[in-house]
């Protein structure tokens, strides 16, 4: 059974008082521990996690305020009630900026203390769940860091899981910013070759000619500028895993060669006629649709289903809205604990949360990360962001949804103000459609000319 008693150490140098309120605070259910000083406090501290230390401000040597302190460094979670003389509140707010939870003043009634406790307790409890229900809601929705809860994110998740411990290739698309090296990388780690290298590379920035060896490594003298053996990322990646990155921008000829890689499971360095045996699992990424190139002559067909051995396709952000506020949480939460000072996690209005769902979001996760980042790094010392430290693109956004789908923020929206800007907006377009022809908005609308113009004179008394 979980120890539910609550240990408590009290400093106080007044022994009278010291051993009443012990004895009552025993009676209360407490298990207390008693100092008759600052030193005493601190050796006792660093025996023993407790839940719960009272202490006097004023102690000869040692003082209260370095008790507490000495509390909060060894416990961050600790509750610290700091007892001050009569006068000495100035010192208690000092003491509350160190750490201490609350503060009572000398003399004080019993009850007034237990009031104290209980409150200090009834916070911490419910500061403990919060982080608790959140990280269960990151584990529910996450997987090795990818953050999703809608249908095609959570389908993505099993699919992974299932798929990461074989060997199988496979061919991640979506538009960029989608999170596909991120995928990849979860595949490796949950994968029985995660002690082994995960070795990445873009085919689209490296130049064509370069290309070749990169991939298969090169023996001394193999071209102008060859000038000792090489090693090329399918051997380095022995026994790990293989992105090929934008696998779709590969010339024929190397096309040709990766074909016969996949299907002999060896390599031949350029230059050289022997062969390496390699055991790699390959993940390809490509931003294009494979098909269409292959429907193009641009890619070679046989390779497209070498590769496309299990296909997983990334949504773009926008038509997951509803992932919007779960990844903005993960997102903050990691930038105000890397940016600065480490600081607790900020929130975001419900006006900014709209535009951040409104948003369609070409560059994806990605456009959205660096938006947040920017964001935290604009809202200095405040604890919410606001519309204002989004990015220009989305203030300049109507409230109202930019295409059709709309999916509900987490915390809820204000009603009327939401249907009343898409109102708005749709009767703005229909205006601005039909050039200003009241009959004519109307039939857009589906609504009587009489309505519409009852409404417009609504929204210019507004
Ligand atoms: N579902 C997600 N949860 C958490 N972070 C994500 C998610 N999707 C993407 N990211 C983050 O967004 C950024 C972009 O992801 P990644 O580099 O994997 O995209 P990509 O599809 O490879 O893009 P590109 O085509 O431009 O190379 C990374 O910082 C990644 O961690
Ligand atoms: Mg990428």
């Amino acid at each position: 059974m979980a120890d539910t008693t609550k240990h408590l150490l009290i400093v106080e140098d007044e022994a009278a008082l010291r051993e009443v309120v012990a004895e009552r605070l025993a009676d209360q259910g407490y298990d207390v521990v008693q100092a008759a000083n600052g030193e005493e406090a601190i050796d006792r501290l660093a025996e023993f996690a407790f839940d719960i230390v009272v202490t006097d401000l004023r102690l000869p040597g040692i003082d209260g305020g370095k008790v507490l302190e000495a509390a909060v460094t060894r416990y961050p979670d600790i509750i610290g009630i700091v007892v001050t003389g009569y006068g000495t509140v100035k010192d208690a707010v000092a003491a509350i900026k160190r750490g201490a939870t609350d503060f009572v003043t000398k003399p004080f009634q019993f009850d007034e203390l237990l009031h104290v406790l209980d409150s200090a307790l009834e916070q911490r409890r419910l500061k403990s769940e919060n982080a608790y229900l959140r990280s269960q809601l990151e584990r529910r929705y996450s997987f090795e860091g990818i953050v999703g809860r809608s249908r095609p994110m959570r389908d993505l998740f099993q699919l992974l899981e299932t798929v990461s411990v074989t060997n199988s290739t496979i061919l991640v698309s979506g538009e960029t910013g989608t999170g596909k090296e991120l995928v990849a990388r979860a595949i490796h780690h949950n994968s029985p070759r995660r002690g082994n290298q995960f070795v990445a590379i873009n085919c689209s920035a490296i130049p064509e000619t370069l290309l070749e060896a990169e991939l298969f490594g090169h023996v001394r003298g193999a071209f102008t500028g060859a000038v000792g053996n090489r090693v090329g990322r399918f051997e380095q990646a022995h026994k790990g895993t293989l992105l090929l990155d934008e696998v779709g921008t590969m010339s024929g000829p190397l096309q040709m060669k990766l074909l016969r890689t996949l299907q002999e499971r060896e390599v031949e360095r350029v230059g050289d006629s022997r062969t390496i045996k390699v055991d790699v699992r390959v993940i390809a990424a490509t931003n294009s649709d494979l098909t269409k190139l292959v429907a193009a002559g641009k890619f070679r067909e046989d390779l497209y289903y070498r590769l496309n051995v299990i296909p997983v396709r990334l949504p773009p952000l926008r038509d997951r809205r509803e992932d919007i506020p779960l990844l903005v949480q993960h997102f903050l939460d990691r930038f105000c604990r890397e940016l600065g000072p480490p600081r607790p996690t900020m929130t975001v209005s419900q006006q900014a949360m709209r535009r951040l769902m409104a948003y369609e979001w070409p560059g994806n996760v990605r456009q959205l990360e660096n938006a947040l980042e920017r964001a935290v790094a604009l809202s200095a010392g405040r604890t919410q962001i606001e519309l204002a430290d989004l990015p220009p693109e989305l203030q300049e956004l109507s409230d109202a949804p930019s295409s059709g789908v709309f999916s509900l923020p987490e915390d809820g929206i204000d009603f009327h103000e939401y249907v009343g800007n898409v109102e708005r907006e749709l009767i703005r377009q229909s205006l601005e459609r039909t050039s200003g022809n009241k009959g004519r908005a109307a039939q857009l609308l589906n609504l009587k000319r009489t309505t519409l113009v009852e409404k417009l004179k609504r929204m210019t008394k507004n």
